[in-house]
């Protein structure tokens, strides 16, 4: 961000202090700018399986490729957040400005996150083209009966048998995106097929090289 960002926040007296860096320079010294991708879908969905993915695929061609991932930002950063709708809100948007921060910075930051909301999702969307950085939205779309028959980590179980409370698909919304820039299927694609269509779409978008 070269420029100042709208001040939300509660903090007074404080003044943006501008770098000599910019974007072009970045991209000039990595080879490739900085953009989120943000996959968006059910528990079990495969967001974070194509996540690493693509961050594998980027790195093999030494684009600097970071995940942030919802289980792993729960382990820290947001521990302190649950899953009423006001803690997913903040989640998502502690994760989004992280997301920008990470893009600004000339990373090209893979962001999994439910994110159930289609207005926090347009939220972090706004915030990155308030910086001029590439946002894409890469909705994960899988069937609630197959996220439930992976079941990987066994909480639709427990979602059905009433030991988690407001469990997303289950008793809590998802609000699909109306306009993603990617859409996998990944009931029927293959982790290496939706990774290639990021890769695709990226080197579209003029975020990398093709090749
Ligand atoms: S979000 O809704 O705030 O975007 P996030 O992606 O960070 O969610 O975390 C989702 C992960 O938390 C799920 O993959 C699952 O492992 C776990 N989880 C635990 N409780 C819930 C719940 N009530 N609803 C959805 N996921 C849950």
């Amino acid at each position: 961000m070269t420029s100042e960002p709208p001040s939300r926040n509660a903090s007074k007296n404080i003044v943006w202090h501008h770098g000599e860096v910019d974007a072009g320079a970045r991209r000039a010294a990595f080879g490739h700018a900085g953009a989120t991708l943000w996959f968006t879908g059910l528990s079990g969905s495969g967001k974070s399986t194509v996540a690493v993915a693509v961050e594998k695929a980027l790195t093999d061609r030494s684009v600097r490729a970071y995940r942030l991932d919802g289980d792993n930002v729960r382990h820290g950063l947001n521990g302190d957040l649950g899953f009423s709708a006001a803690d997913r809100e903040e989640n998502v948007r502690r994760v989004g400005e992280v997301s920008r921060l990470l893009a600004d910075a000339g990373v090209l930051c893979l962001s999994s996150f439910i994110s159930p909301y289609r207005r926090d999702r347009e939220r972090v969307r706004a915030m990155h083209a308030d910086a001029g950085l590439v946002f894409l939205e890469v909705f994960v779309d899988t069937p609630i009966e197959v996220c439930e028959g992976r079941d990987p980590k066994g909480l639709y179980k427990k979602a059905r048998a009433g030991e988690i409370k407001g469990f997303t698909g289950i008793d809590d919304p998802y609000e699909a995106p109306a306009s993603p820039e990617i859409r996998l299927t990944t009931a029927t694609m293959s982790v290496d097929e939706s990774a290639a269509e990021c890769l695709q779409v990226l080197a579209e978008a003029g975020v990398i090289d093709r090749g």
